[in-house]
């Protein structure tokens, strides 16, 4: 499916200069952040809590504009998308999965949350379910289709609000801690879905606090700091590699990293 945003193939997905973001006029949730995402790239975003992740990616997803600075999506100017100018068109392109599942699940049923984006495109019927049926078996959730959403686990709930945002087949899509909470078999299967959308091009950007899947799912990783500014923005190696780093934007503590992939040299 293609739009104007999707024919404008030569601008960066996301150019944002000197955003920042406050809440309700005074609390300040993000102070500067200079980013650019190309197409097709897969970030990790990370950060300690309240440093900004969830803002951030409401900004990217046009929920609300940013109180100063300029912000670019997908050729559009931000502001004008969350002040509602082709919001409907915008979000076919770019889709968020909230941290929280409980706020993208309002439906009498899983199969209605999942069907809800594409019955707003004005789909065929026949369309529509070929949609449904493919995210709810991608996300392994079609025995749940009947179910309510307050009669699933937190980790089902998650899986369907992921299958709410795949059913859209956005190009750009956006993980708050798509993750978290979810057992082992679940994540991996997440995992291997974010490889999957990679190799299909469609851009991707994950806040996460699981930095054992980070290398996994994301190239490049941003690391956004207790000052609500961007800390670090490199290759992911680099950045999963500076223990220095890790410990002052307090995504390890030498405390509890002590099983893992990251055994910093800490004195
Ligand atoms: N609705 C809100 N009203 C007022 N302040 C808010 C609101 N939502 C978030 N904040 C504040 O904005 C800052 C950034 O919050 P945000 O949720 O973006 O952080 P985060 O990095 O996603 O954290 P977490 O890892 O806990 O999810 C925090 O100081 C938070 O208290
Ligand atoms: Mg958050």
């Amino acid at each position: 499916m293609s739009s104007d945003f999707s024919a404008n193939r030569t601008e960066p997905v996301f150019q944002l200069k000197g955003v920042r973001y406050l809440y309700n006029g005074r609390q300040i949730a993000l102070d500067g952040i200079d980013l650019e995402v190309g197409r097709g790239e897969q970030l990790a975003l990370l950060g300690a809590n309240g440093s900004g992740k969830s803002t951030l990616l409401k900004l990217l997803d046009g929920i609300f504009g940013p109180n100063s600075g300029t912000m670019r999506a997908l050729g559009r100017d931000i502001a004008a998308v969350a002040s509602g100018l082709d919001s409907f068109r915008f979000h076919r392109e770019v889709g968020l999965v909230f941290q929280d599942p409980d706020v993208q699940l309002f439906s009498a049923t899983v199969f209605d949350d999942v069907a809800f984006g594409p019955l707003q495109l004005g789909l065929s019927q026949a369309e529509v379910r070929q949609r449904c049926d493919e995210a709810l078996e991608i996300m392994e959730i079609t025995h749940l289709a009947r179910r309510a959403p307050f009669e699933l686990s937190g980790g089902e709930k998650k899986r369907a609000a992921i299958a709410s945002v795949l059913s859209l087949g956005p190009e750009v899509i956006l993980l708050d801690e798509p993750t978290a909470a979810l057992d082992p078999r679940s994540k991996w299967l997440l995992v291997s879905l974010i490889q999957k959308l990679g190799q299909a091009g469609k851009t991707i950007i994950t806040a996460t606090h699981e930095l054992e899947i980070v290398p996994l799912i994301a190239s490049r990783v941003i690391v956004l700091g207790e000052n609500r500014q961007v800390l670090a923005d490199g290759p992911a190696r680099q950045v999963l590699e500076d223990t220095d780093l890790l410990v002052k934007a307090n995504l390890i503590h030498p405390e509890l990293h002590y099983l893992g992939h990251f055994q910093p040299s800490m004195g």
